[in-house]
C-alpha cells in the first residue's frame, strides 16, 4: 500500500531538488550578470571607436575629395603644371582614396561588431529576466511546499484515524444495540412469556383448586417484580437518568452501590475535588468508560475489591479504576488486530475524543489499574 510517509519523503526530495535548481539558476544568473557587464563595457568601447573612426573617415573623405578636385584641376590644365606636379597630385589622390577605402572597411567591420554586441546584450538581458522570473516562481513553489505540505503524512494519518474512529463508533453502537436486544430477549421477554403462561395456569387453577391460587399469585408477583427490575436495569444501562438529573458523581455513587450489591465485589467509589457539571457528552463518556471498566472487572478479573477514584480539578478530571483480580497482559490484547472485543478499544476512543489520555496497567497475577485524565 502507498505509505503516507512515502509522500513526506517525495515532498522533502522535491523541496531539496527545487532548492538545488534555485541555486543553479542563481549561479547561472550570476554568470549572466558578469557576462552582461563585460559585453556592455566592450560595446561602450566599440561605440567610442566607431564614433572616432567616423570622424576620421569624414576627415579623410574631405581630404580625399580635395585631392581628387586638385587632380582634376591639374589634369585639366596640364600645360600649367609640370609632369612632376601631375604625378604627385595623382599619387596623392590615389593614396588618400586607398586610405579612405581601408578606413571605410574598418568602419563597416566595427559597425558590424557593434551590432553584434548589441544583439548579444539584449539576449543576455532576456536570459537574466527569465532566470529571475524562474527564481521567483520556484521561490513561490518552495514556499508553498514547505509551508502547506509540511508533515502531510501526519495530516493524512490524522484524517485516517478520524475515519477509523467514525467506523468504530458505528460498530460500537451496533454492538450496544445487539447487547440490549439480547438482554431484553434473555431477561424481560422471557419473564413476560413466563408470566403469560403462569397467568393462564392460575386461571385454570381457579376453577379446580381455588385455595392454591393465592400461593401461585405470590409467585407471579415475584416474577413481575423481577421483570420490572430487569427492565429498570436495562434502562439504567442504556442511559442512567441520574446522570442527566444530578450529574456524574451521584450517578457513579449509585452505580457502584448497585454493582457491589449485585455482584458481591467490594466496590468503592471515592471522589476528591469540587463537583461541577460537565457538558452532557463528557459526563456520559466518562460514565461509560468507568462502567465498561467495572464490567470487565466483573466478567474477567475474579476480583474481591475494586476501587474507583475520581478527582475533579478546575481544568481536568483524573480517574482510576483499580482491582485486585487476576490481571492480564494489555500488550497481547491490544496488539491483536483481529479481536472481536470492543471494550478496551471503546474506552480508549472515548477518552481520545475528549482529548484525554488512558493508561492500562496490568499483568497476569498483578491486578489491573485503568487510569485516565481528561481536560475539562
Ligand atoms: N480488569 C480486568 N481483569 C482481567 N482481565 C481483563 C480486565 N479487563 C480486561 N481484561 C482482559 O482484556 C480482554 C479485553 O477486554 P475488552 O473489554 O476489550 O473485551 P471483552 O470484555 O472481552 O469484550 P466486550 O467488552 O467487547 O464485551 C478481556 O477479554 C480480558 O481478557
Ligand atoms: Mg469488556
Amino acid at each position: 500500500m502507498f505509505e503516507a510517509s512515502t509522500l513526506d519523503k517525495i515532498i522533502n526530495e522535491t523541496i531539496a531538488h527545487i532548492g538545488k535548481s534555485q541555486e543553479q539558476i542563481y549561479d547561472f544568473a550570476e554568470t549572466a550578470r558578469v557576462e552582461y557587464r563585460h559585453v556592455k563595457n566592450e560595446l561602450q568601447e566599440v561605440q567610442k571607436q566607431v564614433s572616432r573612426l567616423i570622424e576620421r573617415v569624414d576627415n579623410l573623405a574631405a581630404r580625399e575629395k580635395k585631392a581628387r578636385y586638385h587632380l582634376m584641376e591639374v589634369s585639366r590644365n596640364f600645360n600649367r603644371y609640370t609632369e612632376e606636379d601631375i604625378k604627385r597630385a595623382y599619387e596623392q589622390a590615389q593614396k588618400l582614396q586607398l586610405e579612405l577605402n581601408t578606413l571605410r572597411g574598418q568602419e563597416e567591420l566595427l559597425r558590424y561588431k557593434r551590432d553584434n554586441l548589441e544583439r548579444n546584450l539584449r539576449r543576455i538581458q532576456n536570459m537574466l529576466e527569465k532566470a529571475e522570473s524562474m527564481m521567483s516562481h520556484l521561490g513561490v513553489v518552495l514556499n508553498y511546499l514547505s509551508k502547506h505540505m509540511e508533515n502531510i503524512s501526519t495530516k493524512i494519518e490524522e484524517i485516517h484515524q478520524i475515519h477509523q474512529l467514525g467506523i468504530s463508533i458505528i460498530k460500537a453502537q451496533e454492538e450496544e444495540r445487539k447487547r440490549v436486544a439480547r438482554e431484553i430477549h434473555d431477561g424481560p421477554a422471557q419473564l413476560l412469556a413466563n408470566i403469560v403462561m403462569r397467568a393462564e395456569y392460575i386461571l385454570k387453577l381457579m376453577e379446580v383448586e381455588p385455595h392454591s391460587v393465592k400461593k401461585e399469585l405470590v409467585g407471579l408477583q415475584e416474577l413481575v417484580r423481577q421483570s420490572l427490575q430487569d427492565v429498570r436495569k436495562i434502562i439504567f444501562d442504556l442511559r442512567p437518568m441520574v446522570l442527566d438529573d444530578l450529574g456524574l458523581v451521584p450517578a457513579l455513587n449509585r452505580y457502584v452501590e448497585d454493582y457491589r450489591k449485585q455482584y458481591q465485589i467490594n466496590a468503592e467509589f471515592v471522589f476528591f475535588g469540587t463537583q461541577k457539571r460537565l457538558p452532557p457528552a463528557t459526563e456520559v463518556a466518562l460514565f461509560r468508560v468507568i462502567q465498561e471498566a467495572l464490567n470487565n472487572v466483573r466478567r474477567h478479573a475474579r476480583a474481591k475489591q475494586v476501587l474507583v477514584k475520581m478527582e475533579q480539578l478546575h481544568n481536568k478530571i483524573n480517574v482510576l479504576i483499580k482491582d485486585d483480580g487476576k490481571g492480564f497482559d494489555p500488550k497481547t490484547i491490544e496488539e491483536n488486530k483481529d479481536r472481536e472485543c470492543y471494550g478496551l478499544i471503546n474506552m480508549r476512543e472515548r477518552i481520545q475524543i475528549l482529548r484525554g489520555e488512558l493508561k492500562i496497567n496490568s499483568a497476569p497475577g498483578k491486578g489491573t489499574v485503568i487510569s485516565f485524565t481528561v481536560p475539562v
